[in-house]
């Protein structure tokens, strides 16, 4: 099996039901926690396959500083595939939660957080080639269709090489009806401004693993959409491939 325990839906129902008592054990409560998100995100984005990714790491050697300087556009990937914790560790940066789940990594106008990630995944260490939508609260992923998906996506790039030489390849994507409620037609401005911050913490999040990545803008919506099988409300607004530079 690979990346992680892969739970399902019926099982984590009948595990969270059979449960009377909440628990004092601080650990036994995360467990839970971790499994009614799963469960949530099971009815919420259609019960597929979940994968538990490996915990984010909380503290590096590298100062903001220096990663600020070295941050540089790559374009250009070597063959070397990229390991799941630094695909989760990105993830994490782009969208993770903090402040024991209540906020992300980036900031979010009126704590609405109407992004959502998706992996493109193509060779990746411990993960195996599909398309994977992130999920935050359980910091694991949903899978949404299985196959390297990478050339069909370098097109829809309007032929960019690196979304086709990456290894992984990360969306950024608006569900802006979570924000329209309350901000109406500046909600689409909140959301848009939110990719950015999501993409820059990607950005300097792989400088300090020595990976790189190319924010990407120039692309065919609904190709993109169609491929990373959005729902509908969903639009793409950042491709992000990443993989280790070619020296
Ligand atoms: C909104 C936006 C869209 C971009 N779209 C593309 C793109 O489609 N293709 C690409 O190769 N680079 C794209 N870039 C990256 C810029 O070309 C790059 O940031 C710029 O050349 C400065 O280089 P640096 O990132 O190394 O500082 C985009 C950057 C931004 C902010």
């Amino acid at each position: 099996m690979q990346a992680g325990a892969r739970i399902n839906g019926a099982g984590l129902l009948f595990h969270i039901m059979a449960r009377r008592k909440k628990s004092r054990d601080p650990w036994k409560r995360k467990i839970i926690g971790t499994l009614l998100a799963v469960l949530v995100s099971s009815f919420l984005y259609g019960g597929g396959m979940h994968i538990k990714l490996p915990e984010p790491k909380l503290s590096g050697g590298q100062s903001i500083e220096e990663t600020l300087l070295k941050r540089r556009s790559v374009r250009i990937f070597s063959d070397a595939p990229i390991d799941i914790r630094d695909a989760a560790q990105l993830l994490w940066a782009g969208q993770g939660t903090t402040l024991g789940g209540r906020y992300r990594t980036a900031p979010s106008a009126g704590a609405l957080f109407p992004l959502e990630i998706f992996l493109v995944a193509g060779n990746i260490t411990g993960l195996r080639p599909g398309i994977y939508r992130y999920l935050p609260g359980s910091h694991g992923l949903e899978q949404v269709l299985e196959g390297d998906e990478r050339n069909g996506l370098c097109e829809a790039s309007l032929g960019q090489d690196p979304v086709r030489l990456a290894p992984a390849v990360i969306v950024i994507a608006s569900a802006y009806e979570r924000n329209a409620k309350k901000y109406r037609g500046r909600g689409i401005r909140y959301a848009d401004m939110e990719a950015g911050h999501s993409a820059q913490n990607i950005c300097l999040q792989a400088v300090s693993l020595d990976l790189g990545t190319v924010v990407i803008g120039a692309f065919d919506d609904d190709r993109v959409k169609k491929i990373v099988k959005m729902k509908t409300g969903e639009l793409p607004l950042y491709v992000i491939p990443v993989g280790r530079p070619k020296q």
